[in-house]
């Protein structure tokens, strides 16, 4: 069972927040945030969906950022999955709030920089490839988008 909740940026939430990202996409490709990356945070939409496990200790499971693109477009990033609970439904679940969240901010259109090994997942979910690949953090990447 998830709960979802927008996390206020430099809460304890956004702190563990930080922490699963570094995990599931930093570390692997030896990088770490900086302070500057992190400031430019501060007024997106950060979402987080906690799981509650049998002993009723709530952890992250897994989170996305909404950062406003233009006024009809918003764009999701830093999408993580915790390593334990990938392949599950966390990551679909995430993104039908993420839909939700952007639909009731007014935005219309849903961009992102995918990894190209994430391509299949986002593609299950609607969205469609727009223009060539690219590179980015040094990994192949694809804009991909859908009209909400
Ligand atoms: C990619 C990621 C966000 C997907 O979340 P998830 O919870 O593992 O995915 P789900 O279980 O919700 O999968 C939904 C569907 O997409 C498929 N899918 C999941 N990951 C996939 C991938 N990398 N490539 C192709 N299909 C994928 C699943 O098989 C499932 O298909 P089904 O509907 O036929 O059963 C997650 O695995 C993750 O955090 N990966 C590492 C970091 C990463 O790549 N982030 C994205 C950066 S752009």
């Amino acid at each position: 069972m998830l709960d979802f909740r927008i996390i206020e940026y430099g809460s304890c939430d956004y702190h563990e927040m930080v922490k699963l990202r570094d995990e599931v996409l930093r570390k692997p490709l030896g990088l770490t945030f900086s302070e500057e990356y992190l400031q430019q945070e501060i007024n997106d939409i950060l979402i987080g969906a906690f799981h509650k496990d049998e002993d009723n200790n709530t952890f992250l499971a897994g989170c996305c950022i909404l950062s406003p693109f233009s006024e009809d477009t918003v764009q999701l990033r830093q999408m993580a999955v915790s390593p334990a609970l990938q392949g599950k439904g966390v990551g679909r679940d995430i993104i039908l709030f993420a839909e939700k969240s952007a639909t009731e901010n007014g935005f219309h259109i849903l961009m992102m920089h995918a990894r190209k090994t994430a391509a299949g997942f986002y593609e299950k979910l609607g969205y469609e490839t727009d223009g060539e690949e690219f590179t980015e953090v040094g990994i192949p990447h694809y804009e991909m988008r859908k009209r909400l």
